[in-house]
């Protein structure tokens, strides 16, 4: 009799998003003249860029011509990409990173998830509270977690680091000594972001204490202020040390094409084994690549046309970004993140609970935001917006906002 992997069953249910859904639809039902307005699920609203549109075109083109068409991409990724992307998000910044570090995917959810098997079941994670839950959840399906505790909502074998407003919600370095630290910055959901100063101590820490950071950047061009580091490489040290998650979701609104890599180098070693070497034979084995069209929309990226297109686009997200923090800020509220990421991460009035302030919004303004308690106990108290949708419908949510 076949067995299952039994480590699922102790997966809390995906409760989140599927009780968002939940209320909004009764609320909509029950209320069926009200326009609701979402400003909670993470996703992208404005179309891929004319110079990405160009690129895709081209390459489906060449799909239909024997001498120009493109079956399984290399195990790494097309070398225009990874060129593309060493040249500018590396050596641009004084990083390096060379060639075959770089492994292309379909995007940093499937690596951030994926790349806990590469090590052994006895390590011991730390993770940032609140948290992308993506990093619990692939590491409880690995038998890595402990037992689940329901009531404090937290993992026995998992070392958490609160991020709350007495650290401006950057993680103090833990006292018990993890093996795998996932950090993410700029941070989903706090919108909070770490100074190369700040990074570097977890960098310094890792290598004195043998750990692996790995580190998602998915938010990474969204930074707009000087001393914010767009990769972990530019820290001294990070080579020994950082395995990095890069993502084209939000850069470049491909939520819907897929598009990543993962950044393995090869000075991280354990002993001589290197994980780049791991990563590699991981990635071979089970992975055929993003498709070559894909590849291509993403070497448009790297263009002067597509770079200055995404400049706007990002700046036209971070205008709403900026609205909803001026407006909840002029309504009373104690906000934080919008600066540096698309995520506004602001405090309950009246001590409420972050579900209570859902039903509130969802009544009084007809706004969907999502509680900061479904990222983590630590986000108990606090509510995520994003800065995704329309200029339009985010100015008008904040309007309803300040009249509740
Ligand atoms: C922190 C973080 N990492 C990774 C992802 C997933 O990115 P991708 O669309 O590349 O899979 C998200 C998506 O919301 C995210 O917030």
């Amino acid at each position: 009799m076949f067995k299952i992997n039994d480590n699922y069953l102790k997966l809390p249910g995906s409760y989140l998003f599927s009780m968002i859904g939940k209320k909004v639809n009764e609320f909509s039902k029950a209320n069926p003249d009200k326009k609701i307005i979402r400003l909670g699920i993470g996703d992208v609203t404005q179309p891929l860029a004319p110079a990405i549109i160009d690129s895709l075109h081209k390459a489906v083109d060449e799909m239909a011509h024997a001498e120009t068409f493109h079956g399984y991409a290399p195990d790494l990724g097309y070398e225009f990409l990874r060129s593309a992307i060493v040249k500018q998000d590396y050596q641009a910044r004084g990083a390096h990173v060379e060639l075959d570090e770089i492994f292309i995917s379909d995007g940093a959810k499937g690596d951030s998830g994926n790349i806990q098997e590469i090590f052994s079941e006895n390590n011991r994670i730390a993770v940032c509270d609140p948290v992308y839950p993506v990093y619990v959840d692939s590491n409880v399906m690995a038998g890595r977690t402990g037992t689940y505790d329901p009531k404090t909502e937290t993992w026995s074998d998992v070392i958490y680091m609160p991020c709350t407003e007495e650290n401006n919600f950057v993680p103090q370095l833990p006292e018990e000594t993890p093996d795998l630290i996932y950090l993410c910055f700029p941070n989903n959901p706090t919108g909070s972001a770490v100074t190369k100063e700040q990074l570097q101590v977890w960098v310094d820490y890792a290598n004195k204490v043998g750990a692996v950071i790995i580190y998602d950047a998915a938010y990474e061009a969204y930074i707009s202020e000087e001393n914010i580091p767009h990769t972990i490489y530019e820290c001294e040290g990070a080579r020994t040390c950082a395995i990095e998650l890069r993502s084209f979701s939000k850069k470049a609104g491909f939520t819907g094409t897929r598009l990543g890599f993962t950044v393995v180098p090869k000075d991280l070693k354990c002993g001589d084994v290197m994980l780049n070497t791991l990563w590699a034979r991981r990635h071979g084995t089970k992975y055929n690549g993003a498709p070559y069209i894909v590849q291509r929309a993403g070497e448009a990226v790297y263009t002067p046309e597509g770079d200055a297109q995404l400049k706007k686009q990002i700046a036209y997200y971070m205008n709403n970004a900026k609205v909803i923090m001026n407006g909840l800020k002029d309504a009373g509220y104690s906000v934080s993140g919008g600066v540096n990421a698309p995520y506004i991460w602001l405090k309950t009035p009246d001590s409420m609970t972050s579900w209570e302030f859902f039903d509130y919004l969802l009544e009084k303004a007809n706004v969907v935001g999502t509680p900061g308690s479904g990222f983590g106990p630590s986000g108990e108290g606090y509510f995520r917006l994003t800065a995704f949708g329309s200029y339009e419908n985010t100015l008008e949510a904040i309007e309803r906002i300040k009249n509740m």
